[in-house]
């Protein structure tokens, strides 16, 4: 059952179409750079889906990483140019780190990776050709192996320890130019989500092999998104989690076009950090 269906239902909300993975048998594989010859990029194929994606503002204080799979929060953020890799790594990860560990309660947060999206209209997402794009597929960025796998990719010589204990990976998604009116993202209560709904994919790097979710449609997804975020403002998403305890583990969201922005809004531009937070002794509030 998500967040109270009645309260749900009197959000204000808006419609558009997310674009879900079509029902295959097959393992879907993606090449993140250029196939090899007679290759397609990618085997997955979407299946687009006109939902209500609701104002999740009203009903933020009512949100848990471990239930709906997202939260909304403050931060404030020292860095001034996110287009300055040096000042994100200088700057923004010790703060986020910080920032991660005292909201999360976690004995140590180990940032992995940054993505800086810049919307350009009429852009597909091509790695390494321009500023990556919004991603416009439902999706979870881990899969339960390639969750796993990352502790042992990042941290090998402590993995064997720190598999011991609780293991998130948390993505840290911020506007950086505000207020986002632009491609906004979605994020899908997790306790609306089916075992069933999530299909492991593959994405083929050239020196490396990572597992995604593609999500099938489900008539019981319910959507939310924060209209106008701010750049004092971050979503965490939750991507995995060990605990196999009935917490959520895996939070579906993708971008969307939303019908209602301003034409002359500015294109979207984001940056997400994904994280390995960890819990020591197993458990966490
Ligand atoms: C993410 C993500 C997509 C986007 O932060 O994990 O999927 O368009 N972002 O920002
Ligand atoms: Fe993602």
């Amino acid at each position: 059952m998500g967040i109270v269906d009645k309260n749900v239902k009197s959000l204000p909300f808006v419609q558009a179409e997310l674009n879900y993975l079509a029902p295959t048998t097959e393992k879907p594989r993606t090449y993140a750079f250029a196939p090899p010859p007679g290759e397609p990029q990618s085997t997955l194929t979407s299946q687009p889906h006109l939902v209500p994606i609701f104002d999740v503002r009203p009903i933020v204080d009512g949100l848990s990483l471990d239930r709906q799979g997202f939260v909304l929060a403050r931060h404030k953020t020292a860095v001034r140019d996110f287009a300055d890799d040096e000042e994100i790594a200088r700057v923004y990860y010790p703060e986020a780190e910080a920032f991660l560990r005292t909201t999360l309660k976690a004995d140590r947060v180990f940032i992995f990776d940054h993505t800086v999206r810049k919307r350009i209209p009429g852009s597909a997402d091509v790695r390494g050709v321009g500023p990556r794009q919004p991603a416009t597929r439902v999706h979870v960025d881990q899969t339960d192996a390639s969750g796993r796998n990352r502790v042992r990719e990042h941290l090998p010589d402590e993995a064997d320890r720190l598999l011991k204990g609780r293991v998130q990976v948390i993505n840290l998604w911020r506007p950086i130019r505000g207020p986002l009116r632009d491609a906004p993202l979605a994020m899908c209560d997790a306790t609306t989500v089916a075992p069933d709904d999530l299909v492991a994919s593959d994405l083929i790097y050239p020196n490396r092999r990572g597992e995604i979710y593609a999500v099938t449609f489900n008539p019981t997804h319910r959507w939310f998104y924060a209209p106008d975020m701010d750049v004092d403002e971050v979503l965490l998403l939750k991507c995995y989690d060990s605990a196999t305890d009935g917490r959520t583990r895996f939070g579906p969201h993708t971008a969307f076009t939303d019908p209602t922005t301003p034409v002359d809004a500015p294109p979207r531009e984001s940056i997400e950090l994904r994280t390995l937070v960890f819990h020591f002794d197993g458990h966490a509030d």
